[in-house]
Order: C-alpha cells, then sequence, then structure tokens
C-alpha cells in the first residue's frame, strides 16, 4: 500500500516551514525533493569511505568502486536494460542527450526527426548541427493538445534514408504533460533501421520503463528529478550503439592505453564515456534513489500520481475561461503537472505571489521550451506546479484555492 503519510516523513525539508507556515513544493518536474535514506548515502561516502573509483588499490577506493558499479546495476536493472554496462553515469539528460548524438556521421547526409514541444536538451544541438548543415532537421509540430500527428512521424520516416536517421522523441512533455506510445513509435522507426534516442527526463521518475520491451536505442535519465542527488543523471544505450559512438570529454579512465606520440585505445563503455573523477557520491546515492523508488514500488507510485493528475485537471477545469491548460484534457494521458496559462497575467508576477503569500513553489515561464511557447503565442510564459510522489491532495487544493484568489485580485 502506498501510505503517504509515512512517504513524507523519509522527507525532512518537508518539516520545513516559513512564517510558521508548511512549504507546498510544487516544482518536482525541475527538482524532486530528497529522502533521508539518499541524503545518509551522501554523508556515508563523505564520512566513511571517500574515494575514487577504478584507480587506486586501498581499501576505501574499492569500496568505492564496488558501490559505484553496485549502483549501475540498480539503474540497469530498474529500466530492465541487458546490462550494467549499458548505463553511463552523465549530469543530466542534457548531457546523457547530447552524449547519444554521438552516433551521428555529420555527414550533412542523416535527418533527425524530433517534435516542437521538446525540451531545449533535445532541441538546441539539432538546430546547431543543422545550422551548420551537418545533419537535416525535421521538426514535428505539436498543438496545444499536446499532440503530434503519428501519420506525419510515419511520412516523414518514410521519406529517408534505410538507416539514415534518428528520432528523437520526448517521452512526457514537461509542458503539454502527454505521454507518447513509445513502443509503438519504436516499431515505426525500427521497421526503416533508424535509431530511436528518448528523452525520459520526465518519465523515469513516475513510471515503469522497460528498455528491452519498449526496445528504446538511446534514454536520458537525470536522476535529480527522481530524489536523487542534485547533478546525476545517466543514458542508458544498447551496448552495441554505445560502442559506436566517440565521448564528449577526453582523459583518464576513458583509455585502455596509449602509445606516444598518437596510439590510442578507448576503454569499452560505459568507462570510455567516463573521463576525469567522477561524482561518485552523487552515482552511488543515484542508486540509494533507484532503491528507494523499488521500496515503494513504480507501479504504486505512477497510480498515486494519477490521483493527484486527476484532482489537479478537475480543480483546474473549473477556472473556466479564465485559463487554459496546455496539452491533453483526459487527466489519465498525462502526469501530474500542468503548464497553465493565464491568458493577459503574467506568469512569473502569479509565481511570486504564490511563494510569498502562500509558500508555495512553482515554476513559471517557457520552461526551457521557449519555440513551443512562442509558437502557441503564450509571450506571458506557463505557471507550472508539478507534482510528486510526496504532495498530497490536500496540497493541490491549496494550490487551487490560492490561484483562485490571486485570479480574482489580479483578474
Ligand atoms: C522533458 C525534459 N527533458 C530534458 C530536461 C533536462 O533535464 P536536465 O536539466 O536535468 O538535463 C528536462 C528538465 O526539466 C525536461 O523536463
Amino acid at each position: 500500500m502506498f501510505d503517504i503519510n509515512k512517504v513524507r516523513e523519509d522527507f525532512p525539508v518537508l518539516r520545513e516551514t516559513k512564517d510558521g507556515k508548511p512549504i507546498v513544493y510544487a516544482d518536482s518536474a525541475c527538482m524532486a525533493l530528497k529522502p533521508q535514506q539518499v541524503i545518509n548515502t551522501l554523508v556515508d561516502y563523505y564520512t566513511k569511505f571517500t574515494a575514487c573509483a577504478g584507480r587506486s588499490p586501498h581499501k576505501f577506493s574499492r569500496e568505492t568502486t564496488k558501490k559505484y558499479e553496485d549502483a549501475r546495476e540498480k539503474a540497469s536493472t530498474f529500466i530492465n536494460a541487458k546490462d550494467p554496462s549499458e548505463i553511463v553515469w552523465t549530469r543530466n539528460t542534457t548531457e546523457a542527450l547530447n552524449l547519444a548524438s554521438g552516433v551521428l556521421q555529420l555527414d550533412g547526409s542523416e535527418t533527425i526527426i524530433c517534435t516542437s514541444e521538446s525540451h531545449n536538451s533535445n532541441l538546441v544541438k539539432w538546430i546547431f548541427l543543422a545550422n551548420n548543415n551537418k545533419i537535416k532537421l525535421n521538426i514535428l509540430n505539436t498543438d496545444k493538445n499536446g499532440l503530434f500527428k503519428l501519420d506525419q512521424l510515419i511520412e516523414v520516416v518514410e521519406s529517408c534514408k534505410d538507416g539514415k536517421f534518428v528520432v528523437s522523441l520526448t517521452h512526457v512533455s514537461n509542458v503539454t504533460a502527454a505521454i507518447i506510445d513509445v513502443k509503438e513509435i519504436a516499431k515505426i522507426v525500427h521497421q526503416r533501421e533508424g535509431i530511436f534516442l528518448l528523452d525520459a527526463a520526465q518519465s523515469f521518475p513516475h513510471q515503469p520503463i522497460d528498455v528491452k520491451e519498449m526496445d528504446i536505442d538511446f534514454m536520458g535519465v537525470s536522476m535529480h528529478k527522481a530524489c536523487g542527488p542534485t547533478g546525476m543523471g545517466f543514458l542508458y544505450g544498447k551496448y552495441e550503439l554505445l560502442e559506436k559512438i566517440n565521448p564528449l570529454i577526453y582523459g583518464g579512465e576513458a583509455i585502455a592505453d596509449l602509445v606516444l606520440p598518437k596510439t590510442i585505445k578507448f576503454a569499452p563503455p560505459p568507462s570510455r564515456f567516463e573521463a576525469g573523477l567522477q561524482n561518485y557520491a552523487g552515482a552511488i546515492a543515484s542508486g540509494a534513489a533507484i532503491d528507494y523508488l523499488d521500496s515503494l514500488g513504480i507501479d504504486k507510485i505512477q497510480s498515486y500520481e494519477t490521483k493527484l493528475s486527476n484532482t489537479l485537471m478537475k480543480g483546474l477545469n473549473e477556472f473556466g475561461d479564465q485559463i487554459s491548460i496546455v496539452g491533453p484534457k483526459n487527466p489519465n494521458k498525462r502526469v501530474a503537472l500542468a503548464a497553465i496559462d493565464l491568458k493577459e497575467i503574467n506568469s512569473h508576477e502569479i509565481a511570486i505571489l504564490m511563494d510569498d503569500m502562500y509558500n508555495i513553489a512553482l515554476r513559471s515561464g517557457y520552461h526551457c521550451t521557449h519555440g513551443f511557447h512562442h509558437a502557441l503565442g503564450l509571450e506571458q510564459g506557463t505557471l507550472r506546479p508539478s507534482w510528486y510522489l510526496y504532495n498530497t491532495i490536500d496540497e493541490i487544493d491549496i494550490f487551487l484555492e490560492a490561484l483562485r484568489e490571486l485570479l480574482d485580485t489580479l483578474g
């Protein structure tokens, strides 16, 4: 059973108050709060065995190596990868997606297909490469309901040369909250030998992902959105594809050998991509975050969050024309976040008042989807509450009540 009161006790920051009032944290799509179990793991690393992994022969280093690799194995098992060597630790989803782009030949012959609601981390590099004639880029339009046309995707895929295209999509949008059908799309991509790259920043923390069953080629994840420490993420890649890509960063641990003046033998993945001393504390604590999600059950987390999503959408629907919601109307087709268009009212203004007057922490602006906001004419930005496993229905009601009061005063 998912016991929300017990879950909340795991998050020490939820005991904080400001002016005698509790904090309502509704910014988890940006950064999730950390359970005590993850904090303890970080403290243990720094107080009991601080060392680097993989290099020195002493006991601290051996313990770090073991825990660093155990954490990799936990990540691998959590997404049902074939082998832990398919997990590369990165700083975040952004770095993971940039690393995966190394699979491209960059000779101008390949097409990248992505969608307009994509986060900048899954757009900027493609646009940069296209502007420099290294790739052809096809950005499919996502509408205000959060949908792109599957027929259009199929049409573009059919116009590409076999094996000469990459489809790079967002599993769950941080703005439309829409969930795409990964398995169906993977089938379309693989029928023409394309590569399927998935931005799972907003899905991995909230729902089960089975990379084998879904047939994902590369996937980027941010552990800091999944109860893990900040500045941690990973790239999942099918091993045979990882073997084809060059590192983003060159240096120690990334090579098997070097003979002067010019012979470099790269180490196999994942070491090849983890040059220099790493964030060992972060990786080990990411393992603790995965243990934490596992202990609650990712299925149960998903069901609980569906209830939060239902409450949020039901409450927002009662605002009528005062606001509009970006993304699908059906709460079962979205996750527990909403980008709210406040019409003439600037989203930052409301976010600041929410924080100052009600202790409600949420996000405003373009949420790193500038292109999509401009395309939809949402120049005032959108107000985005995003809820996670430690939030309650009561907190959503507090947010809805605060929004009602502010809109009545300012509207
Ligand atoms: C859908 C999506 N993709 C990618 C990212 C980038 O994540 P990070 O900043 O952790 O690299 C985010 C962050 O909010 C996101 O929501």
